[in-house]
């Protein structure tokens, strides 16, 4: 599932050449999915200046009653991102808070050298990141293998179609556990930007073939046709190898806050809606892009989306609401996002990544690597392989593993 990296900026010409060719009115098409994402940006605009939230919200316990409308479904899949809160007890996630505090500390995490975040973002971000690359404490392990965790992420991946006739893409009820880090981010940080950006790679977008089935509708002219939570081909699209980036299939990004965190608070931006990346695939078929540009991607990096050529798009990106511990907040995989570029508020704004990464062959072949990783305590095989808790004591063994998370890790069976 990778792509040929030789001759890049010929195989895009080729592409736009065999597009072009064979998708006479573009123009026409781009300019009509222009005209949607211009009446998208003009709501979350709207909504930006009133001073509310445009990302819809849950709260955990209707998703337990089963008690989640039709109308906050429907927002959800338009603006293809959600809070949903109180997933955990506040006290749970302080708890969590308070032991992963003492996890970096005690076991003098900050002492270390912190390489920072690798190439893949080296474009993007403003300076020395602030997420701690760690990934057994019992702080993350225990978010993940709960069973509120299970029930999110199970409503989430069946936003997603997931099956067709006899054939399943991934199965949303059971899922496989992608091992991430934490962002600790101090008051007064100004350090941790990350410019407005698509994970899952650029250029394989286009060049991809997998990724070309899924994004055929654009490619041929009939994007009304597109449907963005389609799981078919999502889980054999093509990743060029990078140290960041994600090699398991995701429905959805995701975190947990464990402290408190809003606007202004070093947090989390969203341009929330779903259109956004017909926009951006389209782009660099306009007349004003240079024949063997892409618009902002460049291999094995994030896709940036840049004032030069995505400018209507930037002018949706919004924080994300205040939440509160225990908090969840959830992103489309093809989602665009950001960091704030500063921390101006008072206290730690603190999260544990956890996404969507639902079972599949794909991800089934990722906990295989991952394993290892775990019993040795080293960093997760998707991640720079800093190994920071290999002589951690208390870092999480298979003695932690609650029934689900050993299945969740690929160390039983369903
Ligand atoms: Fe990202």
């Amino acid at each position: 599932m990778s792509i040929d990296t030789t001759n890049i900026q010929d195989q895009i010409c080729r592409l736009k050449h065999s597009v072009n060719k064979n998708f006479t009115d573009i123009n026409k098409r781009f300019s009509e999915i222009e005209a949607i994402v211009k009446e998208e940006i003009k709501i979350i605009e709207s909504y930006k200046n009133k001073g509310e939230s445009v990302i819809p919200e849950i709260i955990f316990s209707d998703i337990l009653k089963n008690k989640v409308d039709n109308k906050t479904v429907q927002l959800l899949r338009r603006h293809g991102a959600v809070v949903i809160r109180n997933v955990f007890p506040r006290k749970k996630s302080e708890k969590w808070y308070n032991q992963l505090y003492s996890y970096l500390g005690q076991n003098g995490y900050y002492e270390q050298n912190d390489p920072g975040l690798d190439n893949y973002f080296s474009d993007l971000k403003s300076d020395k990141p602030q997420i701690c690359s760690v990934y057994w404490s019992k702080s993350q392990v225990q978010a993940r293998q709960s069973i509120e965790m299970s029930k999110t992420k199970s409503f989430l991946n069946h936003i997603w179609n997931y099956k067709r006739k006899n054939t399943k893409y991934f199965d949303p009820d059971r899922e496989c556990t992608y091992a991430d880090r934490v962002r600790m981010r101090q008051p007064g940080d100004t350090s941790l930007g990350l410019s407005p950006h698509v994970d899952g790679g650029s250029i394989e977008r286009w060049l991809g073939k997998n990724y070309q089935n899924v994004y055929r509708p654009l490619f041929q002219g009939n994007w009304k046709d597109y449907n963005p939570f389609n799981g078919e081909y999502r889980t054999e699209v093509e990743g060029i190898d990078s140290p960041a980036v994600c090699r398991a299939f995701r429905t959805w990004q995701g975190w947990t806050a464990l402290t408190q965190q809003g606007p202004e608070d070093g947090t989390l931006q969203l341009i929330p809606t779903v259109n956004s990346i017909s926009y951006v695939l389209l782009r660099p078929f306009m007349k004003d892009v240079p024949e063997e540009i892409l618009c902002g991607a460049v291999e094995g990096r994030a896709q940036a989306i840049t004032e030069e050529w995505h400018s209507l798009l930037l002018r949706g990106l919004v924080s994300i609401p205040r939440v509160e511990p225990g908090d969840t907040v959830w992103w489309h995989s093809d989602l665009v996002h950001a960091v704030e570029h500063e921390h101006k508020g008072k206290d730690v704004s603190s999260v544990i990544y956890i996404g969507c990464t639902p079972f599949c062959e794909r991800n089934l072949q990722f906990l295989e690597r991952q394993k290892q990783t775990f019993l040795d305590g080293r960093s997760s095989p998707d991640f720079a392989p800093e190994d920071f808790e290999k002589n951690y004591p208390d870092r999480s063994t298979m003695e932690d593993l609650n029934e689900l998370g050993m299945k969740q890790m690929g160390f039983s069976n369903w």
